[in-house]
């Protein structure tokens, strides 16, 4: 499986941090992962153009689970796809904690994502209270079951495991949690559909930095990192992409 290096700028950047991603394709202008920057959708087309042709792919931070119509301030998934986007996150725990959104939200958006030919990238992750209460695995599994549609494959989807109290926090689980969770996510989706979850990027994500990258890349089931603060910087991101 290719793995994958997945950057998310959250409400993060202007025209001006384009620089940050010449820089990025200059310094890895043929990756040996798949690369991967979710910006703000003010950037999509722009930086579009500066990366057409290149080794880096492009994608949304969310979409609407419908295809047009009267949602103002509301994007669609053809919109995205529209403005260069290949993928779209969908269920950050940002948008579950800011937003209201459920798991049925994340898997009507999930299959808008599909329609539109965009790949889904389905974020799950327990927060601290509910690991502290022994219920992480219960809660991931929940969120998985709820979160997915009927249909998913390696083709359309990729799962990232962002416990929420590792998220700009600068802590990470031990590689023990980590290894638990991504052998438990494989195995329900496994269980669910079958051969081509052996397929699925599994990605880490939460305080991923250069410094770290390595040895989390190196726990079995994980097939990448999605990157929050890390991912701004082009030497930064680029190092996380060098180790993967
Ligand atoms: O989606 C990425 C994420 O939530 C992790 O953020 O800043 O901890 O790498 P950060």
């Amino acid at each position: 499986m290719r793995k994958l290096a997945a950057g998310n700028w959250k409400m993060n950047g202007t025209l001006a941090a384009l620089e940050e991603i010449r820089a990025l394709l200059a310094d890895h202008p043929a990756p040996g992962c798949d690369m991967l920057i979710c910006p703000p959708a003010t950037l999509l087309a722009p930086m579009a153009a500066l990366t057409a042709g290149s080794a880096l792919a492009l994608g949304g931070q969310d979409c609407h689970a419908r295809a047009s119509g009267a949602h103002t301030g509301d994007l669609s998934a053809a919109m995205l796809r529209d403005a260069g986007a290949a993928y779209v996150i969908l269920g950050h725990s940002e948008r579950r904690a800011d937003h209201g959104e459920s798991d049925a939200d994340v898997q009507a958006k999930t299959l808008a994502a599909w329609q539109a030919g965009l790949i889904a990238v389905v974020c799950i992750g327990e927060t601290e209270a509910e690991r502290d209460a022994g219920k992480a695995l219960e809660i991931v599994g929940q969120q998985l079951a709820g979160s997915l549609p009927e249909g998913a494959t390696a083709a359309n989807t990729v799962l990232a495991y962002e416990p929420v109290w590792a998220i700009g926090t600068g802590r990470t689980p031990t590689a023990g949690q980590i290894g638990e969770m991504h052998g438990f996510m494989r195995q329900s989706l496994t269980a669910r559909f079958g051969a081509t979850a052996q397929e699925m990027a599994l990605l880490y994500g939460g305080s991923v930095k250069p410094s770290n990258a390595a040895p989390i890349f190196a726990i079995a089931d994980v097939d990448g990192a999605l990157v929050g603060g890390a991912s701004l910087k082009a030497a930064d991101f680029g190092a996380i992409v060098a180790a993967l």
